[in-house]
């Protein structure tokens, strides 16, 4: 089925943000393992395929609108030196994945497009997930302090 151009692209811009979101969290994730925090990697390892299956319902929505995904286009990947950082960029990345997610929403139901628009509100509804997960750990540093915090992310 012929999509609206617009529409593709904007579906394009969406595909950005995960393949540069996938590339941030993996590289997240062997960082938080390769200093001994086990259970962060495996949190962060979890979302990094979150939004890999994101990125495959992009593409295969893009092919069934008669697209051509764009895979080789990333966004800056914010790589943070420490735990906090990479917390703080996490969350930069998915408010942002938010806000875009939600200007798609609107587009596609104005293309008249209320399939793509329901496939969109349920990625949206992960990235809700992924914002309230990292808000949650930047209130527990908050609360508890990086030591004690880091400590609850040791080991396996
Ligand atoms: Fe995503
Ligand atoms: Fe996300």
């Amino acid at each position: 089925m012929k999509g609206n151009d617009a529409l593709i692209e904007t579906l394009n811009g969406l595909l950005a943000d995960e393949l540069t979101a996938i590339n941030q969290y993996v590289v997240h994730s062997e960082m938080a393992e390769n200093w001994g925090y086990g259970k962060l990697k495996k949190t962060v390892r979890a979302r990094s395929i979150v939004e890999m299956k994101h990125a495959e319902k992009l593409i295969e929505r893009i092919l069934f609108l008669e697209g051509m995904p764009k895979v080789s286009e990333l966004n800056t990947i914010a790589i943070g030196s420490d735990i906090p950082r990479q917390l703080s960029n996490d969350l930069a990345a998915e408010m942002s994945a938010v806000k875009h997610y939600n200007k798609a929403i609107v587009a596609a139901a104005s293309a008249g497009d209320y399939a793509t628009r329901e496939i969109l509100e349920h990625i949206l509804q992960d990235e809700d997930a992924h914002v309230n997960e990292l808000e949650e750990k930047r209130d527990q540093i908050g609360q508890m302090g990086i030591q004690n915090f880091l400590a609850t992310q040791a080991g396996e």
